[in-house]
């Protein structure tokens, strides 16, 4: 088409991605052309910002590694990452879910561990605790033979693929669930840590005066055959990030039951595990 106008434009664009011959694609070509186009002239984008935008997308693009994301965390810091979680989980987006972000730092073939054992594999401070998790399908019924991954910061803040003061594999384990669907171990209280601000996202939260922090939170990705695998965050309620996640992570059914004994704490959490297909995400890290 001659285009006449701007309006011309986005009718010519959605006649040709109309043409897609995947159906899906073509689906989310069309809607994402009405919605971009939209947003353009709802902004009225200017043509600076327009230069100042593709240079952004091609940065968080050289910004990216093996050992580092930047478009992931990106997303993450703009809210879909927890979006399409929770849309995608939960019936639909309809009910609560255990399941949460996988964040960067799943490491494959985490060392086995029995039920009680400890995941502190070298000198770690923090206050020992004591986790307990339940498995359980959607009716409440335990989920026995399960696997569980376990993974968090040190209460340094660093996972311990970042912190070569930390033993390989430190605070990190795998167990199996008994005949009750439960699995428990011993470590030490993990602390919040902020996400790296080296890059556009920090540009960004730092224009919108946002801290860089996560809450407090225990990974698990917990694996049976004939259930969706499980990613999962618990988080501390006591962090004072609870409610401010750099990354819109935190749900009601994830803040966990921290309580304080003497010198220590305990922690005990009810996983839901989904019906579906049991296949391992793509590990983030070596
Ligand atoms: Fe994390």
């Amino acid at each position: 088409m001659i285009l006449k106008n701007q309006h011309d434009v986005t009718v010519d664009a959605l006649a040709v991605m109309e043409r897609t011959t995947d159906p899906r694609l073509r689906a989310i070509m069309v809607s994402l052309i009405r919605h971009l186009h939209a947003f353009v002239r709802d902004v009225r984008l200017t043509e600076a910002e327009f230069r100042a935008a593709t240079a952004i997308v091609n940065e968080i693009g050289k910004q990216t590694s093996d050992t580092h994301n930047e478009a992931v965390l990106m997303a993450g810091s703009l809210g879909v990452s927890s979006l399409v979680c929770l849309l995608n989980n939960g019936e639909d987006g309809n009910t609560e879910t255990s399941q949460s972000l996988l964040g960067p730092f799943w490491r494959l073939n985490s060392p086995k561990v029995e039920n009680g054992g400890s995941i502190v594999r070298s000198d770690t401070p923090g206050d020992p605790l004591q986790v307990t998790g339940h498995v359980v399908d959607r009716a409440g019924k335990p989920i026995a033979g399960a696997e569980v991954d376990v993974w968090h910061a040190s209460p340094v803040g660093f996972y311990e693929n970042q912190d070569p003061g930390q033993a390989d594999m430190n605070l990190r384990g795998k167990f199996t669930t008994d005949a009750e669907g439960r699995f428990w171990f011993r470590t030490v209280k993990m602390v919040g840590y902020p996400i790296p601000t080296d890059g556009v996202v920090g540009r960004l939260l730092a224009a919108q005066q946002r801290h860089p922090y996560r809450p407090a939170h225990l990974h698990t990705l917990i694996v049976k055959p004939g259930y969706k695998v499980l990613i999962s965050q618990v988080y501390d309620p006591t962090d004072p990030h609870i409610d401010t996640d750099v990354q819109f992570g935190v749900t009601k059914a994830l803040v966990g039951d921290f309580v304080r004994h003497d010198g220590r704490y305990s922690l005990d959490h009810t996983y839901v595990m989904e019906p579906g297909d049991a296949v391992l995400p793509k590990p983030p890290i070596k």
